[in-house]
């Protein structure tokens, strides 16, 4: 039975010059919550999240595995663990990577991003999601015609709010202009950002900035490099683990292992986990809404929240911070 949330815990921060409200960290459903997870591990997460004041649930049509498996469990929650909170939460899909064969499956155009979002809504159970993204730019579709589809995926009510993600800083300002200026409400971005990939950085803030559009950093973790769990060597059932997973064993080289311990001796000054400060420093900048985070666990869930605690960073801090991640 699930515990009415506790809203006083978590703050909410404003997306952009909307009127929309995200909890300062957002959970994820990428990893650990599709077909191949039992039902009951993800009736926990989920209701352990809501519990704690998470109000936001992140997906896409193809997180699982299988591809529309995160949200036909999303969906069969919906009806159980959510029953009757459908109006509390904020549910947001995605279409634009592969999803199924042929060329109607990937990509920008009308008649994929169209056809996805019916998928979506049938897989959950919804009759409309609260946040629709474009979930990256398309070279071989124009522009306009993917933000028409978001334009008419509003105007049909199958979407609240659209955002965007993965799009560079240019091209988000002129997809922002274009759906202003046709009245769509477009609220948000969801760049890759942490303390290891900074690109948003190098003008995306600046964009979302100056046209009053939130920001929604996803793997603020890096995938779990940001925590302790890879310090001393690379646990059993990490994403690390799995050779054919998303975050290789390349990537955690002796450089990197060298700045996480940099890094977590900091934490640890702070009486913090490496995580929590790896979202201290992802939330400290004014221009981000909430951070994405993805967990396997509720042990993590609850060491993330606890972020919320204690979220000034010292000038001294941050200077330390950006030395180890200037390190050649
Ligand atoms: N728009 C896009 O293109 C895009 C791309 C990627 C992700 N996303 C969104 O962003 C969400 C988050 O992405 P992500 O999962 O890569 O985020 P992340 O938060 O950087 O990484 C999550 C992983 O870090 C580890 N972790 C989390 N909390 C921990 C803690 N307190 N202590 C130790 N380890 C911890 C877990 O790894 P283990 O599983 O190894 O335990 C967890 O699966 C996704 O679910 C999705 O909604 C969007």
């Amino acid at each position: 039975m699930l515990s009415s949330p506790q809203y006083e815990q978590i703050p909410y921060r404003k997306c952009g010059n909307s009127g929309l409200y995200l909890p300062a960290i957002s959970l994820g459903l990428w990893h650990n919550f599709g077909g191949l997870v039992s039902p009951v591990k993800v009736d926990e997460m989920l209701s352990r999240a809501f519990e704690m004041g998470i109000t936001h649930f992140d997906l896409a049509n193809n997180y699982g595995p299988p591809y529309g498996s995160a949200e036909e469990q999303f969906g069969r929650a919906l009806k159980t663990v959510f029953a009757g909170r459908r109006d509390e939460l904020i549910i947001s899909s995605k279409a634009g990577y592969d999803m199924w064969p042929g060329p109607y499956g990937d990509g920008g155009s009308r008649k994929y991003l169209i056809s996805s979002l019916n998928q979506s809504l049938k897989r959950m159970g919804l009759e409309y999601v609260d946040i629709f993204y474009h979930h990256r730019p398309d070279e071989d579709t124009p522009l306009e015609e993917s933000m028409r589809a978001l334009e008419q995926i509003v105007r049909s009510g199958k979407a609240l709010y659209v955002g965007i993600s993965n799009y560079p800083a240019q091209k988000a300002r002129e997809a922002f202009r274009m759906l202003k200026s046709w009245g769509v409400p477009v609220v948000i971005h969801q760049p890759k950002y942490s303390m290891f990939v900074r690109n948003p950085e190098d003008g995306l803030f600046d964009v979302l900035k100056e046209e009053g559009i939130g920001c929604i950093p996803f793997s603020p973790l890096a995938q779990g490099l940001l925590t302790n769990k890879y310090i001393k060597g690379i646990p059993e059932g990490s994403r690390i683990a799995d050779p054919k997973g998303f975050l290789q064993k390349e990537e955690l080289t002796e450089k990197r292992l060298e700045q996480i311990k940099k890094l977590n001796t900091i934490a640890e000054k702070r009486g913090q986990s490496l995580a929590q400060l790896a979202l201290v420093w992802v939330l400290r900048r004014k221009e981000v809404t909430s951070a994405l985070v993805g967990i396997s666990s509720i042990k993590q869930l609850e060491d993330n929240l606890e972020t919320l605690k204690n979220l000034e960073l010292s000038v001294a801090e941050a200077a330390d911070i950006e030395e180890i991640l200037r390190m050649n």
